[in-house]
C-alpha cells in the first residue's frame, strides 16, 4: 500500500472549452479590447466572428454543443446599437427558446448565455468569459448523453 502510484488516481483537470459567437461591431471590438489592453481571462474561450448576432443560427449553438463546447456565448451589441436595426433583439428571443431547449435537452442552463458587450467593453468579455469558466468547473464535463 504504501508508495504504491496507482492507489490514488489522478483525475485528469477539466478545462472546459467555451465557443463565443461575437458580432463584428460591438462584442468581437470588445473581446479585441480586451487582447490589445492585455486584460487576464482564460484562454478557454473560441471565438467565432459573425456580422451580427442575430446571424446566428440555433443549430449553430446546438452544433457546438454537439462538437464538444462545454458552453456556448453569443454576444451582441448592447439593445438599439445592432448595425443591421434589430438582430439582437431576433437574438433576445432565439436565446430564451434556445435556455429552454437546451435544458429540456439535459444541458445545464448555465452552459449557454447571450451577453450584450460593447467595443468599449473588453473588461466585461474578460469579466463574462472568467465567469464562465468558473461556473463550468463547478459543473464539471457535459454528459456524454446530453451533448448528443
Ligand atoms: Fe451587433 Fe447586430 S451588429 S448584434
Amino acid at each position: 500500500m504504501d508508495g504504491h502510484p496507482n492507489l490514488r488516481e489522478e483525475r485528469p483537470a477539466y478545462n472546459p472549452e467555451i465557443v463565443a459567437f461575437c458580432c463584428n461591431w460591438c462584442s468581437y471590438a470588445g473581446a479585441d479590447l480586451a487582447g490589445t489592453t492585455r486584460l487576464q481571462y482564460p484562454t478557454n474561450v473560441k471565438i467565432i466572428r459573425v456580422m451580427c448576432s442575430g446571424r446566428v443560427d440555433p443549430a449553430f449553438v446546438l452544433k457546438a454543443f454537439s462538437l464538444g463546447a462545454d458552453g456556448v456565448i453569443i454576444a451582441g451589441c448592447h439593445p438599439s446599437d445592432c448595425h443591421y436595426i434589430n438582430g439582437n433583439e431576433k437574438t433576445a428571443i432565439r436565446g430564451d427558446f434556445l435556455s429552454e431547449f437546451i435544458e429540456d435537452a439535459g444541458i445545464e442552463s448555465q452552459r449557454f448565455r447571450v451577453e450584450w458587450i460593447a467595443g468599449s467593453e473588453g473588461h466585461k468579455f474578460a469579466d463574462v468569459v472568467k465567469q464562465m469558466v468558473t461556473e463550468l468547473e463547478a459543473l464539471g464535463p457535459i454528459s456524454e448523453e446530453s451533448a448528443q
